[in-house]
Order: structure tokens, then C-alpha cells, then sequence
């Protein structure tokens, strides 16, 4: 199987002339709207009840609370983020499509994941490998820890990972939009420490491409080492997602729990922890 790095979606494309660089990343990168029906699916999963309360954490522009609090009107979202850039954006453009009633079941922080009392949530997510920041098994397990705290005593914690062979080389890809290219590059691998730096640029079709609008400075985590630190920390049961494949050998977007993967050039799988 080989399953792309990003998840694309289509979406309505604005007119917009200028560049903004959370318009793009969110129309190459992200789908909220299908994420969060997967992670509400998966709690009613394990749980057999709806959850209520979801904590995001890097949000930056918190797209995925947003979307959230739109599923029911008795759902809550919190997001938590360091940096007040991307918490502004998310405020103007994000939050304020929402109804008023919406945008009151949502609470913003900003702050250190690591350092925050965080708030309790039945489902807390660290999505599109954020947590990756962290480079050392004592710091990941301080941030596994903080979030074991906060998570309600029916609550799960969930994480997505990528990996495969092409994440041990230099490489680039793109991916062509109605408006502009997307290009996920990286630029190198280092095998004694497993880090890795990645970078993503766009071109806006008749312009120069922006290189670097994003920069990655990560550890490739592996799947056991991650579930491993999830269970010292005191997390009950961990379970993996992987993806199905289509006839061509892509990746279908349904994701399955197993205990068996399957080797390719690169997947994307999601980690669920439960309390
Ligand atoms: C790649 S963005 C992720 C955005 C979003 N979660 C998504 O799904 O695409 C990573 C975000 O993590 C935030 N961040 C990095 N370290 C953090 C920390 N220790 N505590 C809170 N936020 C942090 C950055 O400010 C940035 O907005």
C-alpha cells in the first residue's frame, strides 16, 4: 500500500488573490470535517456513548474544534496553542463562521501543552504529527503524562503518525490544486537521532513559489515506541488505526483497528490511547 502523507481534500476555492499561508495550509493539509466524525466514531467505538468534551492541542487555528462544536449542539471544544499568530487567524476567519451559540462552546488557551494544567476532555488529539516537536522520550512522556491528567476517566487520547521507507530520505512531493501547488519536501534524515526536517512551500499558479512557509524540525516516532510511553504513563489500552487500500494500491481514508501492519513507502496510521 502506498498511502500519501497528506490528507487532500477539496474544497471551495475563494477568489482571494493574496497569499495566506493558514488558507493554504488548511486546503492542502487538513480535513476537520472528516476528522472529527472519525474521532467521534471511535470513542462510540470504545466507549458505546457519545463524548462530549474534545481538546485539541497545538490547534493552531483550531479548525478541528470548530468543527467540533458543529456536530451536536451539546459539544464542547478546547483548543491550546503557544502561539497567539495562528489563535488569531482561527478567531477571525474560524471562529467567526460559526453561530453564537457555536462559538460559546469553545474555549481557547494559550499556552505550553507541557506546562498548562490542561483542561479535562472525554477525547484530548495532538493531530498532523505535532507532537513530533518533542524529541526525547522524557519529554514525550511529560507531555503523555500532563495529557493522562487532564483526560476524564472514560476519556481517550488520540494521535496521528506517518512513516515508511520515503521518510528516510530526501525527497519531495506535490500535490496540484485548482489555485496553487502544494509541495511537502524533506530535507533530510538522520538515522542516529531519527530527526528529521521537513518544509512546506506553495506556489499560487502565475506566481514564484514561497519556499518554506512552513518548517518541520522532527523526530520520526515508530508506532511501538509511542504506545509503549502511552502505557508506562498509565494509559490503559492502546490501539492502532491503519488504512485500507484501494485497487491502486492507495490509500482508501478508512481506517481500521488492527494489530498488523503493512510495509510501504509511506502511511499514515492513528494511535488511540485509553484512560
Ligand atoms: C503543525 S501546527 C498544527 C496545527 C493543527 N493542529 C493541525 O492539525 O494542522 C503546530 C502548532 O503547534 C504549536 N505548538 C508547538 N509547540 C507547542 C507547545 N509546546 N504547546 C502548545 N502549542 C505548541 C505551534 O504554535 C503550531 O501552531
Amino acid at each position: 500500500m502506498t498511502a500519501t502523507i497528506t490528507r487532500r481534500r477539496v474544497h471551495k476555492i475563494s477568489d482571494k488573490k493574496d497569499f495566506d499561508k493558514y488558507d493554504l495550509y488548511r486546503r492542502s493539509v487538513q480535513s476537520p470535517d472528516t476528522d472529527v466524525c472519525f474521532l467521534r466514531k471511535v470513542y462510540r467505538d470504545l466507549k458505546k456513548k457519545d463524548p462530549r468534551i474534545f481538546r485539541e492541542d497545538f490547534c493552531g487555528t483550531f479548525a478541528l474544534s470548530c468543527e467540533w462544536v458543529r456536530l451536536s449542539p451539546k459539544f464542547q471544544a478546547i483548543g491550546v496553542d503557544l502561539d497567539p499568530e495562528p489563535l488569531e487567524y482561527g478567531r477571525s476567519h474560524n471562529l467567526s463562521k460559526l453561530s453564537e451559540k457555536q462559538q460559546q462552546r469553545i474555549q481557547l488557551f494559550e499556552g505550553n501543552v507541557l506546562a498548562e494544567k490542561l483542561a479535562s476532555a472525554d477525547i484530548s488529539v495532538a493531530m498532523n504529527f505535532s507532537y513530533f516537536i518533542f524529541q526525547n522520550r522524557k519529554i514525550m512522556k511529560e507531555y503523555f503524562l500532563n495529557v493522562l491528567r487532564s483526560v476524564k476517566k472514560d476519556g481517550i487520547f488520540v494521535i496521528d503518525i506517518f512513516g515508511g521507507s520515503l521518510c528516510h530520505d530526501e525527497n519531495e512531493e506535490k500535490a496540484s490544486h485548482r489555485k496553487f501547488t502544494y509541495y511537502w519536501q524533506q530535507e533530510n534524515f538522520d538515522p542516529v537521532t531519527n530527526r528529521a526536517k521537513f518544509h512546506i512551500h506553495y506556489r499560487l499558479h502565475g506566481q514564484a513559489k514561497k519556499e518554506r512557509v512552513f518548517s518541520y524540525d522532527w523526530r520520526m516516532w515508530t508506532i511501538p515506541e509511542l504506545r509503549e510511553i502511552l502505557e508506562e504513563v498509565g494509559f490503559k489500552r492502546t490501539h492502532v488505526y491503519w488504512e485500507g487500500t484501494t485497487r491502486k494500491g492507495e490509500g482508501d481514508g478508512v481506517f481500521t483497528r488492527t494489530e498488523k501492519g503493512e510495509a510501504c513507502q509511506a502511511w499514515i496510521a492513528y494511535i488511540v490511547a485509553e484512560k
